[in-house]
C-alpha cells in the first residue's frame, strides 16, 4: 500500500534512506560519501524545504519511500530509496507509477552519475537523460545542492518535459 508518510515516520524514513544509501558508497565519488549518508538535521530540512514523502508500506512496515517536491512549473522526484534487502521487487516502480499519476507537471529526477542502477530504473519508466548544460542549469535552478554535487549529479526528465521556455 502506498500512503503519505507522517512526522510519525521521520525515523523509518531516515533509516531506509541511510540503509539503501549504502549502494552509494564507493560507487559515488569519494568526497560525497558520508556516514550516515543522510544526517536527521538534514532530512528535516529537506521536509521544511517542500518534499512531501510517499512510503511503500507492508506487513513489516514501510518498505521504500519516494518523496515529490513541487517547484512550480515542474515537480522534482527526490530520495527514491527502496531497502536493500527488497530492491528489484517493483517496490520502487509503484512508488514513481503513483507519484506520476499525481503529477499534471513534467517531472525532472536528479541522481549521481555513477549511480547507473538509478539511471537504468528511470529510463526504463521513460525518463530520458539530459545534456550536461540544461542539467547544470536546471540542478542549479530547481535544487539547493553544492556545486560539487551539480557537477557529479544527472537529471532525468519524464516526457512532458520540453526543455526551458518551450510550451
Ligand atoms: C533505485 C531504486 C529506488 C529502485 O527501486 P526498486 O524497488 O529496486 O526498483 P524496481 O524493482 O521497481 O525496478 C528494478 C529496476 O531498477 C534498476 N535497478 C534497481 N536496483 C538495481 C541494481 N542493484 N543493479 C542494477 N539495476 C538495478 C534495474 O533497472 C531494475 O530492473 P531489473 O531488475 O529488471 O534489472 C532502489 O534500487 C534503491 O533504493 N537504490 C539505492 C538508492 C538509489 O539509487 N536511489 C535513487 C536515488 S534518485
Amino acid at each position: 500500500m502506498i500512503r503519505p508518510c507522517t512526522q510519525a515516520d521521520f525515523e523509518a524514513i531516515w533509516q531506509i534512506i541511510n540503509d539503501a544509501a549504502q549502494a552509494y558508497q564507493g560507487v559515488i565519488p569519494a568526497d560525497r560519501w558520508h556516514e550516515p549518508y543522510m544526517s536527521k538535521v538534514q532530512l528535516q530540512r529537506e521536509i521544511d524545504d517542500g518534499v512531501r514523502f510517499w512510503g511503500f508500506d507492508s506487513d513489516d512496515g514501510l518498505l521504500g519511500v519516494m518523496g515529490v517536491q513541487d517547484k512550480g512549473e515542474v515537480n522534482l522526484i527526490r530520495h527514491a530509496y527502496v531497502k536493500t534487502a527488497h530492491r528489484r521487487k517493483g517496490i520502487g516502480a509503484q512508488l514513481l507509477g503513483f507519484l506520476e499519476s499525481r503529477c499534471d507537471k513534467p517531472i525532472l529526477v536528479g541522481t549521481w552519475a555513477d549511480a547507473r542502477w538509478a539511471v537504468s530504473f528511470y529510463q526504463k519508466h521513460g525518463y530520458r537523460l539530459l545534456g550536461t548544460q540544461e542539467k547544470n542549469a536546471l540542478l542549479r535552478k530547481f535544487w539547493s545542492i553544492p556545486p560539487r554535487q551539480v557537477e557529479t549529479s544527472v537529471v532525468l526528465a519524464n516526457a512532458k518535459w520540453r526543455g526551458v521556455g518551450r510550451p
